[in-house]
């Protein structure tokens, strides 16, 4: 969710009314997404590297975080959404860890919708904790065959995207990403690796349920073929 600050200052407002609006954006698309059958919507809010802002305007966005957490849960659990949020948040302070957990709770047996919060999460530190949790299984399952004794030509991509902090939803179809800048930025690193890319310059303050059609609709447009040729597609498609 790239454009807070430019779509501010290019309104002659400062950066935090940016992130005020960003915060609108969400649950515009967090409606139209909800409409329109997605069944996983991820959001990129703030990553590992957002730290190296201003003091303030990080503490600006965790307020802001936590009041869309009081004024939205209620609601997104009304309407059958489950809320998760993944990253390394032992960084946040307690009220904080205290209010995602609540909403995870309160949120966890829906099923209408899955919306993920990323916060202070990178791709690589989820693919990095992955591995160790994935190392620290096997110890536990086979202490004889710990450390020095492991066979680590025997892990598999599979045992590994099970400790991904995401491993409950699917890889993504299609990511996108606003605000002009065209990078994944540390986001899904793993998951991404077959999803299809969409990038705009409308910031995100302005992506709304109109803008999200337009990235449906080039995604439509789009023909994945995870490695394979046109001709098998057509193939595959005769065949089912
Ligand atoms: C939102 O946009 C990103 C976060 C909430 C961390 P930016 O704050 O990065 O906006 P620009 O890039 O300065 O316009
Ligand atoms: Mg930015």
């Amino acid at each position: 969710m790239d454009g807070n600050g430019r779509w501010a200052t290019g309104r002659f407002l400062p950066r935090v009314a940016g992130h005020g609006k960003g915060v609108e954006a969400v649950r515009e698309i967090v409606e139209a997404c909800a409409v329109r059958g997605v069944e996983y919507l991820t959001l990129f809010a703030f990553s590992s590297e957002n730290w190296r802002r201003p003091a303030e305007e990080v503490s600006l966005l965790m307020r802001l975080f936590m009041a869309a957490l009081e004024r939205e849960v209620g609601k997104m659990h009304a309407n059958g959404i489950r809320l998760k949020v993944v990253g390394d948040l032992g960084r946040f302070d307690d009220k904080l860890q205290q209010m995602i957990d609540n909403a995870e709770r309160k949120t966890a047996g829906n099923t209408a919708m899955t919306v993920t919060i990323c916060a202070n999460y990178g791709g690589r530190w989820d693919v990095m904790q992955a591995v160790q949790k994935m190392v620290a299984a096997r110890a536990a399952s086979n202490p004889q065959q710990a450390g020095a004794g492991q066979d680590v030509t025997a892990f598999t991509e599979e045992e590994l995207a099970q400790h991904l902090a995401m491993a409950y939803a699917p890889e993504p179809d299609l990511f996108i990403r606003t605000g002009g800048e065209q990078r994944i930025s540390n986001f899904l690193l793993w998951q991404l690796a077959y999803s299809e890319l969409y990038f705009t310059d409308t910031y995100w303050p302005d992506f709304g349920a109109a803008e999200l059609d337009k990235a449906i609709a080039s995604y439509q447009q789009r023909e994945r073929r995870f490695g394979r040729t046109s001709e098998q597609l057509v193939e595959q498609k005769k065949a089912s």
